[in-house]
């Protein structure tokens, strides 16, 4: 599945040629791949880059696939279902991709596989280094699709808590998510399994995200967030809703943490009171920070929570499943969605 990037509506499932061997020695077989915010903004031309010298980039950044041929020495065996790790560090490297933390790569020249100029993994077959595909539990079977997503917010936990320490009695017990998409949902599943008290606001009445919420044991809400961020200690906002950010930034509870998680478009305004947030920010200890990607680590540690997370409420996630041939209707929203996921036929 391709698209020429920066081209709205160039989505195709294309001939292409078989993996190159300069992507690594592990042979893959695709057996889903997630859909997501991101691969929409790209199918509409507004994010991502193709491969230089390429005109198309073959997307899908959640995957899941079967390893169908792997050299001895890489740890992957013919069988496994891996996932592969969507960040490649820059080539300089800064000093955080050199130690393997490319998610927080300082000068940008980060790739992305199905992203930012590299091919991803919507094909029937790619190829991978060994310390890129992350082995899931092969009990999860087509849940592993999740991990990717799981471990974008296992580095949001990760972080949250690195920041929280910096008070020596930081005990976090309120936990607000906003928005319950699939990262807002794995967040608060992450949140309760850290044994947390969790609320999820979401401005949606029906459909199935009340129900999910409640079946984690966390409090769904569609109240304002305003009434709900002040009594917080740690809200990830996975949004991106430029009103929600600003409702949460002026409604700071003391030492709270405040994570900042979706990627947003620019270009919608909203009235902001600068000095007023400052104030209560600087009053209050509060912390704001924006979190992206994850590194190998938080894959390993969202591998670690979807095994320990209850299976039927995994499968709810996926409300959909859209074999490639009809991939134009995944790339359709549609009210009951939570999860779609695009089926290859391997
Ligand atoms: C992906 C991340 C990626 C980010 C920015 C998200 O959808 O999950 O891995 O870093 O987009 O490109």
């Amino acid at each position: 599945m391709t698209v020429v990037p920066g081209v709205a509506g160039s989505a195709a499932v294309t001939d292409v040629e078989e993996p190159a061997s300069v992507d690594g020695p592990v042979l893959v077989e695709t057996l889903a791949i997630g859909v997501c915010g991101t691969d929409l903004e790209i199918c509409q031309g507004r994010y991502g880059a193709a491969p230089p010298g390429s005109d198309r980039l073959i997307i899908g950044h959640e995957s899941l696939g079967r390893v169908i041929a792997a050299p001895g020495g890489t740890g992957l065996a013919v069988g496994d279902l891996v996932v592969g790790i969507v960040r490649r560090p820059d080539p300089a490297p800064c000093p955080n991709c050199a130690i393997g933390e490319w998610d927080m790569c300082r000068n940008g020249a980060y790739t992305e596989r199905g992203i930012k100029e590299r091919h991803g993994y919507a094909s029937e077959r790619y190829r991978i280094e060994p310390g890129f595909a992350v082995k899931v539990d092969p009990a999860l079977g087509d849940l592993g699709v999740l991990l990717e997503p799981t471990s974008v917010v296992a580095k949001a936990w990760d972080h949250t808590e690195r920041i929280g320490a910096r008070s020596a009695a930081w005990s976090p017990h309120t936990v607000l998510i906003c928005g319950a998409g699939p990262i807002g949902l794995l967040a608060a599943l992450l949140g309760m399994q850290k044994g947390h008290e969790v609320h999820v606001v979401d401005r949606v009445v029906d459909g199935p995200k009340p129900q999910l919420v409640a079946d984690l044991g966390a409090t769904y809400h569609h109240e304002p967030v305003a009434a709900l961020a002040g009594r917080a200690d740690i809200v990830l906002e996975c949004t991106g809703v430029p009103q929600v950010v600003v409702d949460v930034l002026a409604n700071t509870a003391p030492d709270a943490v405040v994570c900042l998680t979706g990627v947003s478009s620019g270009g919608r305004t909203v009235p902001f009171d600068a000095g007023a947030v400052n104030r209560e920010m600087v009053l209050g200890n509060a912390v704001v920070f924006g979190s992206v990607n994850a590194n190998r680590r938080h894959y390993e540690a969202g591998a670690d929570a979807l095994s320990d997370a209850d299976p039927r409420w995994l499968g709810r996630l996926i409300s959909r499943r859209v074999p490639l041939e009809s991939f134009a209707d995944a790339l359709e929203r549609r009210p009951e969605d939570v999860k779609t996921v695009i089926t290859f036929a391997a």
